[in-house]
């Protein structure tokens, strides 16, 4: 061989070897953007934080022949395993045009060291990343919203259900008395000639019927005027006995109608600071349901003084409360399934016997068993505790001074 053709020789193996060595170069370049595009494709699907995160680590391993990934976001969030001293470690950034929002480690390339170039393509496919998890942040903050809207859409739809079943009751409660004053009435028009005593008796009805009408009415705007916080209190310093007395003997005729024995047992009593038209309208409410859901038997009413003020129970032995439904019933409108067709009512009372109760600084409990009875004992605290220096000031800007 000539020396010419040696020279031809070895350039051409050269050549060979430089174009190899292009070829891989190619190749590897050509194997990282198809990686890049695949993870385009994987990150546009709309995946959750710990699957981009996930993606991630396994491709970034991959890639780079790594052996292992660990992530940490800058929520706190973190995936994969930390590496205890690797040979090797790589640390970049994960960002997003809003900023850094974590960084990805990869530990022990199994040949070498992390190159200059492997950081540029982990940082290709972290930003990728990047974008991803601003996405799923995204959905993930629309799947929350979505349902805190569900949630919110079905207490609006049990509100308005309670609201259609407040309007039917409340329409079923008003139409009976007035249907009863307008029967009554319409005789007593077509009939000039009644006697007297007949005229007397349909007035009476009249005049008890509408009572009852006044008294829902009553309700209605007291329950309204408590939840707008316009309740009226005239605060005075007494005791409470008074008023039990004055309730008792106003139900002792609705007890004894029923052949309920009711009684009042006064241990011992002491001054509250209260609101007597309101204190007397609570126990119209207490003593009147005792009454009302008891079909036999009696309606015992307690008061007893102790350390932390005055208490009063009032104990039956009626149709008593399912213990699951004794949460709901100082609800507005609340009234146990099974009274509501056979008993009249709007479901007002306790709650109205609540909030009064709460603005006096007391509290009221109820212990019942279904079919047994049921005992309700409201709380006062003593006049001292809450009084200052007057016994007839007043807190509340709606109230006024008696
Ligand atoms: N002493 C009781 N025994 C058994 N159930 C009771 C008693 N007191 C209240 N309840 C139950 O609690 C519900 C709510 O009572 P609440 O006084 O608020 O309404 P109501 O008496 O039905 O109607 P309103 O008081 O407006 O006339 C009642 O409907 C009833 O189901
Ligand atoms: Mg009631």
């Amino acid at each position: 061989m000539s020396s010419q053709e040696h020279i031809l020789e070895t350039s051409l193996a050269n050549s060979q070897k430089q174009v190899e060595q292009l070829s891989q170069e190619v190749l590897e370049l050509y194997r990282q953007v198809n990686l890049l595009y695949r993870l385009g494709d994987v990150f546009s699907a709309g995946l959750q934080t710990e699957d981009v995160c996930g993606v991630l680590m396994i491709e970034s391993t991959k890639v780079v022949r790594a052996r292992s990934a660990f992530v940490r976001l800058s929520d706190g969030r973190t995936f994969g395993r930390l590496s205890t001293n690797p040979a090797s470690k790589m640390s970049v950034g994960i960002e997003t045009p809003m900023g850094r929002i974590g960084d990805i480690t990869l530990f022990d390339k199994k040949r070498g060291f992390f190159t200059a170039a492997d950081e540029k393509l982990i940082r290709a496919v972290a930003r990728q990343a990047g974008v991803a998890l601003e996405n799923s942040r995204r959905i993930e903050g629309l799947i929350e919203q979505n349902e805190a809207l569900e949630t919110l859409n079905d207490e609006l739809r049990a509100l308005d259900q309670m609201k259609s079943d407040f309007v039917g009751n409340v329409s079923h409660e008003l139409r009976t008395p007035l249907a009863s004053i307008k029967g009554f009435a319409a005789t007593m028009l077509a009939d000039q000639d009644m006697p007297r005593e007949v005229a007397n008796e349909f007035v009476g009805i009249i005049n008890d019927e509408s009572d009852k009408l006044i008294a829902i009415i009553n309700d209605l705007l007291d329950v309204s005027k408590m939840m707008s916080g316009h309740m009226d209190y005239r605060l005075a310093r007494q005791s409470l006995t008074a008023i039990l007395q004055q309730v008792t003997a106003l139900l002792k005729i609705q007890a004894e109608g029923k052949n309920i024995v009711l009684g009042l047992d006064i241990e011992s009593e002491m001054d509250v600071r209260i609101d007597p038209t309101r204190m007397h309208q609570v126990f119209i409410n207490l003593i009147g349901n005792a009454i009302k859901f008891t079909d036999a038997g009696s309606v015992k009413i307690r008061q007893w003084t102790d350390t932390d003020g005055l208490h009063v129970s009032i104990q039956d032995t009626g149709i008593g409360i399912p213990a699951d439904l004794l949460p709901n019933i100082f609800d507005k409108f609340y009234r146990v399934e099974n009274i509501v067709h056979t008993k009249e009512g709007t479901g007002l009372g306790l709650a109205l016997v609540r909030g009064i109760v709460d603005y006096h600084g007391g509290t009221v409990d109820v212990e019942s068993i279904h079919g047994v009875g049921t005992t309700f004992t409201v709380n006062l605290p003593p006049a001292r505790a809450i009084d200052h220096d007057s016994s007839i000031d007043i807190d509340s800007n709606t109230a006024r001074s008696e």
